[in-house]
């Protein structure tokens, strides 16, 4: 090998080796979350489909109806309230869902509580804090003006006959009018069933992505591909070096 040559492939080699990194790993959550994730010793995480939102979660092998959530994004400066919840029908969506929802405060705070998603609130009922069936423990709105970043934590105990942790049903939305406790929709929010999927907290796959459904597989086949062909460019260069 050509001595001038070298340094270039060894350069070319960790310039690959940082793209194939990131086209290979289809889980990486954003720095800013991930730092948060770790203060609240979560350990899973993923980018969710929508919103620009994240979820990190713990789940517990030896109690199942144990989980600890993190729902986390961006604080955009128009936005009223975040909502995070599961739902025990058969498929994720909004009506039915047993949420956690973050509310801005007119004095500039933000309180949390729990809601319950009925049919009556999608023709337009007022939703109103609640119980839930789902115990809650431990629920948290944590933000940081300067980091422009909000997220939502709790510790979860799901109903073990209506819940599975492996095709666990969530939800997620965002809105940007809230009356005191009560969060309100742009009518044109309420036909926004793209914000909730199924996923396996094991393996961290998701299915029933709604319309993001098509738009994400295409993605993720183009990042196989494209891990795939750095990976052996990476590869050859390797081969070249040594
Ligand atoms: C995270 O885990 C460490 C070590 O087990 C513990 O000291 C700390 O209190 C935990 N933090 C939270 C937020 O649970
Ligand atoms: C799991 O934890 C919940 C709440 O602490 C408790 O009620 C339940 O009995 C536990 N289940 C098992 C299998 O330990
Ligand atoms: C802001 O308002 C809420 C209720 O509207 C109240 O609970 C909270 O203490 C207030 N926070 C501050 C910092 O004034
Ligand atoms: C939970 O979901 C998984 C994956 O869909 C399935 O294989 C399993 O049988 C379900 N468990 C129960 C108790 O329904």
């Amino acid at each position: 090998m050509d001595s001038s040559t070298g340094p270039v492939i060894l350069i070319l080699a960790l310039f690959f080796l940082l793209i194939s990194r990131s086209a290979c790993d289809s889980y990486t959550c954003s720095n800013e979350f991930s730092q948060i994730k770790n203060r609240k010793n979560i350990s899973f995480c993923k980018k969710l489909t929508t919103l620009g939102a994240e979820f990190g979660w713990n789940y517990y092998d030896h109690n199942e109806t144990q989980i600890d959530i993190l729902f986390g994004m961006p604080l955009r400066t128009e936005m009223e309230w975040l909502a995070w919840g599961v739902n025990p029908q058969e498929r994720p969506q909004m009506v039915g869902t047993r949420a956690i929802v973050g509310i801005r405060q007119p004095n500039g705070s933000w309180a949390i509580d729990t809601y319950h998603i009925k049919e009556d609130n999608k023709r337009g009922c007022r939703l109103q804090p609640s119980a839930i069936d789902v115990k809650v423990t431990n629920k948290k709105i944590d933000y940081t003006d300067t980091k422009d970043y909000i997220t939502i934590s709790a510790t979860l105990f799901l109903p073990p006959h209506q819940y599975n942790i492996s095709a666990l049903n969530h939800v997620w939305q965002v809105g940007y009018y809230a009356d005191g406790m009560e969060p309100m929709k742009h009518p044109t929010d309420l036909q926004n069933f793209d914000s909730a999927e199924t996923i396996n907290l094991r393996t961290r796959e998701s299915v029933n992505a709604g319309e993001h459904r098509n738009h994400l597989r295409k993605v993720k086949k183009t990042k196989r591909i494209l891990c795939f062909f750095f990976s052996v460019l990476l590869l050859l260069l390797m081969m070249h070096l040594f």
